[in-house]
């Protein structure tokens, strides 16, 4: 956790003059400012949530505007994520924040995002700059937010490259997954190779995930010439993982990030679109809920945009002018996570001196880059010190060691070479291929079908997202955006490979026409939640690797359920849907544990060590019996369901892996999931199952014990008793009062100041939330171990931060079919503003929240108008 020292120090002085700058530095929504733009007039109208609606008299106007706003709204935020992308936190936070820019910074981000917006298209470079232009000149014009003046900062002006920069560095954190390389490397030489490690990640043949749900079923392979029987189970045949001598990192440097800027990996999204030949309206309705980390300000910026015959409306990201989710005057747009493999960590061969590193036999140099980091200390007379830094890359990528490791000997200047040196080169997508993704984006808002959609597409994408598309033609469409790397075996990516072999080099994209994708599909809908994309009858695996999380399963099921009873669907149907909150795997977990204690009562009863435990056991029992698999803020089931199964679940391999953190990332996994439903599975038969993974003892309230025989049904009981345990002491004696919804709780963490005492209570917001992360309404939450002084033991992360339904039948009949849009918190970034988190309690009902369209809608619901008039 940073914790952010310094500031300490000032607080007193902060409180006595906050107060007086609230009122400041509140930006102004209403009357006519002067601005210094060549462009034109603007007009934004605000309704009753502060939702803006930018009307301007051309492109370059209306662009301008846009940046006004978001630097209005959403500043600070963008902030964040320049120093985050640049590696300049420890500017503003020091010491604490050094291992995170120092992780950025080995990653190259700024010269490497130089060097790939070099072949982005001038159009786009032309309209980011008249965003830019609008940031910044309200920056010049006005006071900054709370936050600059608390931390003592400035805000520089931002440049396009800086903007293009930060949707790079976005971009590559929804990419990442050579994490999970780590972590099989890790596993697989903890365990000693066993059985478990490969049933955890199950990558070789004999191990194989049974086929799960898919985007695309066989038949629409087929049609589309990609399928090829069991095509990807004949590739696993020959496959033999690799694994390195790399020692895993004491801690995990994306906790830190996580916990210091809310940015970590993206783990959900939904949407789906459905064909006008099942609809109530006869047009096609798409449904879009992102889920990404809950944050306070939304990390979505959601307005309308329009001028001339161009209307947008949607989430925008920060400096762009183009929708990357919403409606433009002839698309609906949704976007789902991908999380394919894009992103390979190469262990180079590297000489004593650090200059060369091994190709074929041949030492070739390392390209080395000098950089600075510059770190706030107030023990310097100027308030900074600058930290040198090396920059090493192969032809790989970036080589990037332990970032603690590193950053250890750094400030304790220990000799070099004392502590181990791993040389882990990463090749993302994004840096080796071409940088398309910005103009994939802007072509989308300007195309007119979702043929012409899929046009835009062609170049592919770095942006590793599923494009849902839908058009007022009727037409309902899917496709990846993605470079896919072809590599010498189609599974090599899962684990770290040799680097110091050519062979094992990429060998270019799967090309766009052999991508899966589907327009108008048999099935009459396309769903899509991280999931396969299509079954493991293909070649390459594009998706293919990705287990199939139950939220899509969820969702594929409520649509053929409702298709099979003939009602046609409506939007409010999507806006059920997406907050939908039953958990098809716990249903299938809960049964087999049903079975188990109904096989196993007696003998369990038998092996407890007291009289408490065993009533606990028997009211355990009939409680947990009762349990639906629904999530809803009211079940006190699923709050003693989720303790016991989480808590049993982090206790397998708790022997060989003692990494706390690494045993959660495990779980936490669709992989994971399976592999408890599979532990279950065969202890439903045999008492005895796999004794050797399950935990051999367990602390219940300070006292310890030993778990001998039958270890896994032991703990399993064990586990039960300790969840009851937790929520008697520490919600209430009485079962009825453990409501999800007060255990469970969705944060909205401002960062950093949800982490400092005083702060917290001004910045920071809670609510009850309701699912899991296997549900629809997406939740995916951080556990509070042993929590003794709370009555909070998830605390909720992630959650859908924007929210969109749309029947395209809204571009005739507005009134009949309108459009909805939500973000989970509120139009302003400001504390103090009514609309910091005025959204939350539409965004999580089924009602749902109207969008209306145009400047006459604008006009009649207008509570702020805000004329901006150019004055040169
Ligand atoms: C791993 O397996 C090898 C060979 O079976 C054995 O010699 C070694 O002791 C095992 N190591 C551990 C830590 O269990
Ligand atoms: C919008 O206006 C532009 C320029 O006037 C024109 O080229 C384009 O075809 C128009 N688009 C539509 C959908 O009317
Ligand atoms: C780059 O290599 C040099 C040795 O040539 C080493 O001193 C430096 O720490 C390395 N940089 C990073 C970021 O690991
Ligand atoms: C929609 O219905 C029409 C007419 O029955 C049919 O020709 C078409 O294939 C259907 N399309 C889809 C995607 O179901
Ligand atoms: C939960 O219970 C409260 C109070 O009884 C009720 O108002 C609310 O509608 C319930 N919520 C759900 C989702 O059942």
């Amino acid at each position: 956790m940073l914790i952010l020292r310094w500031i300490l120090y000032f607080s007193v002085t902060i409180a006595a003059i906050l107060a007086a700058l609230v009122t400041i530095t509140n930006p102004k929504y209403h009357g006519k400012v002067k601005i210094r733009s060549k462009y034109g007039k603007v007009s934004i109208y605000r309704g009753n949530d502060g939702t803006p609606k930018i009307f301007g008299e051309n492109k370059e106007a209306t662009y301008f505007g846009l940046g006004y706003v978001q630097a209005q709204d959403r500043l600070w935020q963008f902030e964040k994520f320049r120093r985050l992308s640049r590696g300049s936190l420890s500017e503003v936070f020091g010491d604490e924040a050094f291992p995170i820019d120092y992780f950025f910074k080995q990653l190259n981000f700024d010269y490497l995002s130089q060097v790939a917006i070099k072949d982005v298209d001038p159009e786009v470079l032309e309209d980011i700059s008249y965003v830019a232009e609008g940031i910044n000149e309200y920056i010049k014009t006005n006071p900054l937010p709370l936050e600059f003046w608390v931390l003592g900062v400035d805000c520089a002006p931002f440049s396009t490259v800086e903007i293009l920069e930060i949707e790079k560095f976005i971009d590559f954190v929804v990419s990442y997954n050579h994490q999970m390389e780590l972590t099989r490397d890790y596993v697989f030489k903890a365990t000693n190779s066993s059985e478990i490690s490969r049933k955890y990640m199950p990558f070789e043949n004999q191990y194989f995930r049974k086929n799960q749900y898919a985007t695309f079923d066989d038949e629409h392979l087929k049609k589309i010439g990609l399928f090829e029987q069991d095509g990807l189970k004949k590739a696993a045949k020959n496959f033999k993982p690799r694994h390195t001598k790399y020692p895993f990192s004491k801690k995990d440097i994306y906790m830190e990030v996580k916990d210091t800027l809310g940015l970590m990996h993206f783990d959900g999204s939904n949407a789906w679109v459905i064909h006008g030949n099942y609809t109530e309206s006869g047009k096609p309705i798409l449904s879009t809920d992102p889920h990404l980390t809950s944050l306070l300000p939304c990390f979505w910026m959601m307005a309308e945009v329009s001028y001339g015959n161009v209307s947008r409306s949607g989430a925008f990201l920060t400096g762009f002018p183009w929708i990357l989710l919403g409606r433009t005057e002839s698309l609906g747009i949704g976007i789902t996570a991908i999380h394919a493999d894009v992103i390979d960590l190469y262990e180079e061969k590297v000489s004593e001196d650090g200059k060369y590193y091994e190709v074929d036999g041949e030492l070739v140099p390392i390209k080395q880059q000098k950089d600075y980091i510059k770190v706030r200390d107030p023990f310097y007379p100027s308030g900074y010190r600058l930290e040198e830094i090396l920059i090493n890359s192969t032809h790989h990528g970036p080589l990037i060691n332990d970032p603690y490791d590193e950053v250890y000997k750094f400030m304790k200047r220990l000799p070099f070479g004392s502590l181990s040196k791993h040389n882990l080169a990463v090749s993302w997508s994004g840096f080796q291929g071409k940088s398309t993704y910005f103009s994939n984006n802007r072509c989308l808002n300007y195309a007119k079908d979702v043929h012409q959609g899929f046009e835009c597409l062609k170049n592919l994408g770095t942006q590793v997202v599923n494009i849902f598309l839908t058009d007022t033609k009727g037409n309902i469409g899917m496709a990846p955006s993605i470079s896919y790397p072809i590599r010498k075996h189609p599974l090599a990516g899962a684990y770290i490979q040799d680097g110091s072999k050519s062979e094992n080099d990429w060998k270019g994209y799967v090309p766009f026409e052999e991508i899966p994708k589907a327009i108008n599909p048999a099935r009459g809908y396309i769903t899509n939640s991280n999931n396969m994309l299509t079954t493991q009858n293909v070649e390459y695996g594009i998706g293919a690797l990705m287990p199939s999380p139950p939220r899509v399963q969820r969702s594929s099921q409520l649509i053929e359920e409702q298709m099979k009873s003939g009602k046609k669907f409506t939007a409010k149907d999507m806006l059920r849907f997406q907050l939908d909150s039953v958990d098809l795997n716990a249903i299938e977990i809960h049964g087999l544990l049903i079975q188990i204690l109904d096989k196993y009562s007696e003998k369990l009863l038998h092996q407890l060590p007291n009289q408490e435990f065993k009533d606990i056991f028997i009211k355990f029992k009939s409680h947990i019996d009762k349990f639906d698999g629904d999530y809803h803020v009211n079940s006190t089931q699923a709050s003693l369901f989720a303790l016991w199964e989480l808590d049993y679940h982090i206790s397998f391999l708790q022997d060989q892996i003692p990494q706390r953190v690494l045993r959660e990332t495990m779980v936490n996994i669709p992989d994971g999931d399976l592999f408890l439903l599979d532990v279950l599975e065969n202890l439903v038969s045999d008492p005895g199952y796999y004794s050797e993974f399950c935990q051999s003892s367990i602390t219940i309230y300070d006292k310890d014990y030993e778990i001998k025989e039958n270890k896994c049904l032991l703990s399993l009981a064990y586990n039960a008793i300790h969840a009851w345990k937790m929520l008697e002491t520490t919600v209430s004696k009485d079962p009825q009062e453990w409501l999800w919804g007060r255990v469970h709780r969705q944060f909205y963490e401002h960062l950093p100041f949800s982490q400092i005492p005083g702060f917290k209570s001004i910045w920071h917001r809670e609510v009850p939330a309701a699912g899991s992360r296997r549900t629809l309404s997406f939740a995916c939450y951080d556990y509070f171990e042993n929590n003794m002084n709370s009555d909070v033991f998830f605390k909720a992360v992630f959650s859908a931060n924007f929210r969109a339904v749309i029947d395209m039948a809204m571009y005739d009949e507005p009134e009949k079919y309108p459009m909805y849009m939500s973000i989970d918190t509120g139009a302003s970034q400001h504390p103090f503003s009514e609309h910091y988190f005025d959204m939350n309690d539409i965004h999580y009902s089924e009602e749902g929240r109207i969008m209306t369209l145009g400047i006459e809608n604008a006009r009649k619901e207008a509570r702020y108008h805000l004329e901006l008039v150019p004055a040169i």
